[in-house]
């Protein structure tokens, strides 16, 4: 994202404060949600380790933004327990960074100021919290566009704003809601890529949702399957394919087409009874 020579005080930015080693852990217990009398999830379990990068995909409907807002204390858990490191999460932690495919930037404010918010809004000092932000926005190759509002940045720059604002509070835990979804496709597979090669650096326990399996399969160390009516979880698949990856070495690789099959064969049998939409194993 931000060339080579820029990148030691943006380094400082990404570093992940944790150096205990279970301190990003995130542990599901026997999860149940309901809106109103439907039951949306039932009884799930997951369980996602300390720097782990895991990908959900699963059919629309079957619940994994409904989850990722439960991890991030967003939305409230009816039943079960989620914790993440020791503390049982009843609201946001600021210790987790949340990203949403409609980027969540304020349009009234500049780069930088959207990304200094959440810094502001937990106490951090102004001075400090531009400086962290600046570095952020540097380390997701945005320099130069802290005093830009969002309407002048392209979808991919507003991604990116988006993940710096995440980034920014130096998270142990990043949460992502289809954060490419809205970008073109070949936007879509840099971002992949820079994500790859931030993530290498900086090892944040990573939870990401998405409707692309290919896109799953190049960032996860672990793609967890969800099905509908209820929503659970149907099968976790473990990504032998090395690191460091870039998109055309995963897609060479010899697990990559066994994997994909095996994903979207669970899903269109998931998807048999139920809304096969959204979900797309050519994306
Ligand atoms: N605030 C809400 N009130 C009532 N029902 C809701 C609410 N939020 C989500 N739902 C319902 O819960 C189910 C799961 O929604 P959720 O958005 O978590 O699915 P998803 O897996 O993220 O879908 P998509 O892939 O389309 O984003 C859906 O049936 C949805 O209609
Ligand atoms: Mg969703």
């Amino acid at each position: 994202m931000a060339e080579q020579g820029d990148l030691r005080a943006a380094e400082r930015a990404g570093a992940s404060a944790g150096d205990d080693p279970g301190s990003g852990a995130i542990h599901c217990r026997d999860i149940y949600k309901w809106f109103g009398s439907s039951l949306i999830i039932n009884n799930l379990q997951l369980d996602i380790a300390h720097k782990e990068f895991v990908c959900i995909v699963g059919p629309s409907g079957c619940g994994k933004t409904t989850l990722l807002r439960m991890i991030a204390g967003l939305a409230e858990i009816d039943s079960g327990e989620i914790t993440i490191g020791k503390q049982v999460v009843t609201k946001p932690l600021p210790t987790v960074g949340v990203v949403f495919q409609h980027f969540g930037l304020f349009p009234w404010k500049t780069v930088i100021k959207n990304v200094m918010l959440p810094l502001v809004a937990s106490g951090v000092p102004k001075a400090e919290a531009r400086a962290r932000a600046e570095a952020a926005i540097e380390l997701v190759g945005l320099k130069g566009c802290n005093d830009l509002y969002p309407a002048q940045l392209s979808g991919g720059m507003k991604q990116r704003a988006g993940l710096a604002r995440a980034l920014a509070i130096q998270p142990e835990v990043i949460l992502l809601d289809e954060p490419f979804a809205a970008v073109d496709a070949q936007t879509r597979e840099v971002l992949q890529e820079e994500l790859l090669n931030l993530w290498g650096r900086h090892k944040q326990t990573a939870v990401f949702v998405t409707h692309s399996i290919d896109e799953a399969i190049t960032l996860a160390d672990r793609v967890v399957v969800m099905g509908v009516n209820p929503g659970r979880v149907v099968k976790e698949i473990t990504i032998p394919i090395p690191r460091p990856r870039t998109v055309a070495s995963v897609r060479r690789h010899e697990q990559y087409a066994p994997l994909r099959e095996e994903i979207w064969d669970l899903l269109r049998v998931r998807d048999s009874r139920a809304d096969t939409k959204g979900t797309n194993a050519n994306e």
